[in-house]
C-alpha cells in the first residue's frame, strides 16, 4: 500500500464518527435509555457508577474466590468497574451479581491492562514503534481485543500515548517514544485495533488513552514527578497522541499522576475539560489513575480526601480508579450541597453510554466463554502475527564487516549473557496475562534454528557483580566461531515506578563482553532492553549490534529469523540513544538556539566532556542491504500558504539482497514567529525493494504539515523559508529548499 497512513487517517475520521456520532445530537435513543435509567437511580447508586475498584480475590489459594465484602457491596451498586478480574468464568460469576442480585442490574464493565497483548503478548510498544508500520501496530492490537474479550474483558487500560524524551523515565518503554507525528499514528492505530469497526462488537474492548497529559516530561525522568512545562510544549510536544487517538473515537481516557505547573491533571480542568472537551469534542469518560483522586491530598491542592474528590469530579474526572474517594466522599458532598447532582449525573449519564455502547444492558455477558478462550489464546495465526511484528521491530545498529547475518558454513555458535534464556524478560514490563512458560527465549529460538551448533553459557546475572560465570562464558567463546551476547536489563528495570538515573549495562555485563573479547572471536551483542541506553563502549567493542527491546512471546524465534538472515531487519529507532546519561533529555526534533553546537568553536551550546550528538539517531536503523538516496525533487520552489507542495526522491537498494526501508520526510521552519525545531517529521513511508531495484517515493506537503501554532497558539501557516529534508533517519538526509509566500 503506498500510503498507509492516509488510510488510516481516512479512517481515523470514520471511526471518530461512528463511535459518537449517534450520541453527539441529544435526544437520540441512546440518550432517551441513559435517561430514563438515570431517573430510577438514588444518589448512591448513581456513585456507584463512578467507584472503579480492583479484583481482589477473597482467598490466597484460589485466585478466582468473590469476597462476601465484593459481592455485596456489587450488589448494593457502590462499585460499577472493576479492574483485574479475568476470565469467562471469573468475570461471568461477578457480573451475574452485579445483574441479577443489585436493585437495577446495571452491568459492570470490566477493565484490564491490555498493553501489548493479552496472553500472546506482542513486542513492547516501543519496539512496536520501532517497526514504523501503523497498521501491523494495528492488527497487533485488534489481536489483543479478541484474546481479551474471549476472557470477558470490556475495557483496557491503553494505549500509553505518552511522548518521552528522557529515557531515564521506565515508562518509556510503553508508549510510542519521542517524536509527536509517529506517536499519534501509534496512538490512533491502537485505538482503531482496540476498538475495531464498531466498539459494540463482541471482539472489541474499548481503549482509554493514557496518560493524559504530559506524564513522560517529569523532571529528572523520575516517574510520578514534576511536570512544569510550557502551553507550547504541552500542546506541540504532548498533546497529539492524545487528540489523534480522540479523533479516533476513543471512548475513555485516563488522567495522568503529574501536576502540570502546579495544577494536577487529576484536577485540572484546563486539560479536563477546556481542551479535551471544549476544544477537541470528547464525549466518553475520564478515569483518574490508581488513587490518583486521593493524592490530590499529598500533592497538597486538597486538605482532604473529600475535597479531592470534589475537586477532581468537578474538574472533569468521571471515574475514580481504586481511590475511595468518590465512594467515600461523593454521597456527603451532594447532602451538603458542595457537589451538585447536575455534574454527578454529567459524569454518570459518560460512564452509562459507555456501557450502552458496549451492548452489555442487552448482553453483560457478550461473546465471554471458556470455550472461546481456548480457541482464540495463544492461537498460530496470533503466535505468527506476534512474530512477524517482532521480527519487523528489531533494529540493526552496527554490522561490521558484514558479521550478520550468520554465514553458511559457520560453525559453532556461543550465546551467551544473561538474558539469552529469561523468557520472563521477553514478555516486558507490563505484559498483565502473559506468562513466560509461553514464551520463546533468544536461546531457545536460536537453538530451534541452529541446533547442537549453539553453545551456551550465562556468564553473569543482569545484576550484581559476581564474575563467577565468566571464565565458563570465555571457554564457551574459544570454541566457537561467532559468539552472540544476549545483554541489558531485566523487563522489571523499565516500566511503571522504574526509573534509571544511569543508562549503562547494569551489573557487570561490560565487564563479560571483554571478558568473551579475548577469545578474539567477532562478537554480535542482541540487546534486550526497555528504554534507549547509553552503550559508546558496546559499540566500540562489538562487531554487530541488534537491538530487539523485549520481543514478546515470539521474541526468541523472531531473533533468530533475523540474526540468521531469513528476515532482513527493518526496524528504525522512535527514540534517541545519547552516548551518556549526562545528555539527557536528548531528541531529535530540538531547537537550535543562537549558538548550536560546533566542535571547533568554544563559545557555543555543547559539552566540554561529551559529545553533543547522540549516538544513534531518531529514525536510526541498518539493513543487511545498502540504501542509497538520490535526486531530491521539489514540484515547486514558491508555494502559497494554502498550497500542497509534492517532494520526490530516488531510493535504490544498492545491496544482494530485499530489503525494506522507512523514507523518512522531516522540515524545517527556517524562520517563525517563534523559534521551531531544528527538524520535525512530516512523513514516512516503508518501501521494500529487490537487489538493484530503484523507486521514486512521492510525498505531499499539505498545509497541516507546514502549520506552527502562533504566538497566540493559533494554528497557521506562516510565509517564509522551509528545508526539506528526507533519508533513511533523522541525520543522513538530503536537503532541499522552498519558500511559501505571503499571499
Ligand atoms: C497504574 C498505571 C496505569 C495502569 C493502572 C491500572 O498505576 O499508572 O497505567 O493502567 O495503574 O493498572
Amino acid at each position: 500500500m503506498r500510503h498507509p497512513h492516509k488510510v488510516l487517517l481516512l479512517l481515523l475520521v470514520s471511526a471518530h464518527l461512528a463511535v459518537f456520532a449517534r450520541e453527539d445530537k441529544p435526544g437520540t435513543a441512546l440518550d432517551l435509555r441513559i435517561d430514563s435509567l438515570l431517573s430510577r437511580m438514588t444518589i448512591e447508586e448513581k456513585v456507584g457508577q463512578l467507584v472503579l475498584m480492583t479484583f481482589r480475590s477473597k482467598s490466597a489459594v484460589d485466585s478466582t474466590a468473590l469476597s462476601p465484602a465484593l459481592e455485596a457491596e456489587v450488589q448494593a451498586g457502590k462499585i460499577g468497574s472493576l479492574l483485574n478480574a479475568v476470565g469467562a468464568d471469573l468475570t461471568h460469576r461477578i457480573q451475574r451479581v452485579a445483574v441479577e442480585d443489585s436493585r437495577l442490574g446495571i452491568p459492570l464493565l470490566f477493565g484490564f491492562d491490555v498493553i501489548h497483548g493479552f496472553r500472546t503478548v506482542f513486542p513492547i510498544p516501543l519496539a512496536e514503534a520501532s517497526t514504523w508500520e501503523p497498521d501491523l501496530v494495528r492488527q497487533s492490537a485488534r489481536v489483543a481485543a479478541v484474546e481479551a474479550a474471549a476472557s470477558g474483558l470490556h475495557w483496557t487500560f491503553a494505549p500509553m500515548v505518552d511522548i518521552a524524551r528522557d529515557p531515564r523515565w521506565g515508562r518509556i518503554a510503553e508508549g510510542s517514544g519521542e517524536d509527536p507525528f509517529l506517536g499519534s499514528l501509534m496512538a490512533a492505530s491502537r485505538v482503531m485495533g482496540f476498538q475495531g469497526e464498531d466498539v459494540g462488537d463482541q471482539t472489541s474492548l474499548v481503549a482509554c488513552p493514557k496518560h493524559f497529559a504530559a506524564y513522560g516530561g517529569a523532571e529528572g525522568g523520575r516517574d510520578y514527578n514534576t511536570v512544569d512545562i510550557s502551553e507550547r510544549t504541552l500542546r506541540e510536544v504532548y498533546l497529539p497522541p492524545f487528540e489523534a487517538a480522540v479523533k479516533a473515537g476513543a471512548a475513555t481516557i485516563m488522567c495522568s499522576f503529574n501536576e502540570i505547573g502546579g495544577v494536577p491533571s487529576t484536577a485540572n480542568s484546563h486539560l479536563l475539560t477546556d481542551i479535551l472537551r471544549g476544544e477537541w469534542g470528547f464525549q466518553g469518560f475520564v478515569v483518574s489513575d490508581w488513587g490518583s483522586v486521593a493524592e490530590l491530598q499529598e500533592h497538597g491542592i486538597a486538605a482532604t480526601h473529600e475535597d479531592a474528590a470534589l475537586l477532581a469530579l468537578t474538574a472533569g474526572v468521571d471515574m475514580d480508579m481504586e481511590g475511595n474517594a468518590y465512594h467515600d466522599y461523593c454521597m456527603e458532598l451532594v447532602q451538603s450541597g458542595k457537589l451538585s447532582v447536575e455534574v454527578l449525573d454529567k459524569a454518570v449519564r459518560r460512564v452509562l453510554r459507555v456501557k450502552f455502547m458496549l451492548g452489555l444492558f442487552e448482553n453483560p455477558y457478550r461473546s465471554a466463554s471458556s470455550d472461546r478462550e481456548q480457541k482464540t489464546i495463544l492461537s498460530p495465526s496470533h503466535r505468527q502475527l506476534a512474530r512477524d511484528v517482532a521480527r519487523r521491530s528489531l533494529v540493526l545498529l552496527k554490522n561490521d564487516a558484514g558479521l550478520l547475518p550468520v554465514r553458511e558454513g559457520t560453525g559453532l555458535i556461543a550465546v551467551v549473557g544473561p538474558l539469552a534464556d529469561d523468557s520472563e524478560s521477553i514478555l516486558g514490563p507490563w505484559h498483565a496475562a502473559g506468562r513466560a512458560q509461553d514464551a520463546i527465549s533468544v536461546l531457545r529460538g536460536l537453538r530451534a534454528r541452529a541446533g547442537k551448533r549453539i553453545l551456551y553459557a550465562k556468564g553473569c546475572e543482569i545484576d550484581g557483580n559476581s564474575t563467577g560465570g565468566f571464565a565458563e562464558a570465555l571457554d564457551a567463546a574459544r570454541k566457537a566461531d561467532v559468539v552472540i551476547a544476549v545483554l541489558g536489563e531485566a523487563s522489571s528495570m523499565s516500566g511503571e515506578a522504574a526509573s534509571r538515573a544511569t543508562l549503562g549495562l547494569p551489573g557487570v555485563q561490560e565487564q563479560l563482553l571483554d571478558e568473551i573479547l579475548k577469545a578474539k572471536k567477532p562478537v554480535a551483542v542482541v540487546l534486550m532492553n526497555g528504554r534507549p541506553l547509553a552503550i559508546p563502549g558496546i559499540h566500540e567493542r562489538a562487531t554487530a549490534v541488534l537491538e530487539t527491546w523485549f520481543a514478546g512471546v515470539e521474541g526468541g524465534n523472531a531473533v533468530a529469523d533475523v540474526l540468521f538472515g531469513d528476515v532482513n531487519p527493518s526496524g528504525k529507532l522512535p527514540a534517541t540513544f545519547p552516548y551518556s546519561v549526562g545528555q539527557i533529555p536528548l531528541y531529535y526534533n530540538h531547537k537550535n538556539t543562537g549558538r548550536p553546537p560546533v566542535d571547533s568553536v568554544k563559545w557555543n551550546s555543547k559539552y566540554i566532556d561529551s559529545p553533543s550528538i547522540p549516538l544513534y539517531p531518531f529514525g536510526y536503523g541498518l539493513s543487511y542491504t545498502r540504501f542509497v538516496y538520490r535526486s531530491l525533487t521539489l514540484e515547486k520552489l514558491r508555494i502559497s500558504p494554502g498550497e500542497h507542495l509534492k517532494v520526490s526522491v530516488e531510493v535504490l537498494n544498492a545491496g544482494d539482497r530485499q530489503g525494506e526501508e522507512v523514507v523518512q520526510l522531516y522540515i524545517r521552519d527556517l524562520a517563525g514567529s517563534v523559534t521551531r525545531p531544528v527538524k520535525e517529521l512530516r512523513g514516512f513511508v516503508k518501501i521494500s525493494l529487490r537487489p538493484g531495484e530503484a523507486r521514486t517515493v512521492n510525498f505531499i506537503l499539505t498545509p497541516a504539515s507546514l502549520s506552527m501554532l502562533n504566538p497566540a497558539m493559533k494554528r497557521v501557516v506562516e510565509p517564509g523559508a522551509f528545508l526539506v529534508q528526507v533519508g533513511g533517519n533523522s541525520r543522513d538526509v538530503l536537503t532541499g529548499r522552498f519558500e511559501v509566500s505571503g499571499d
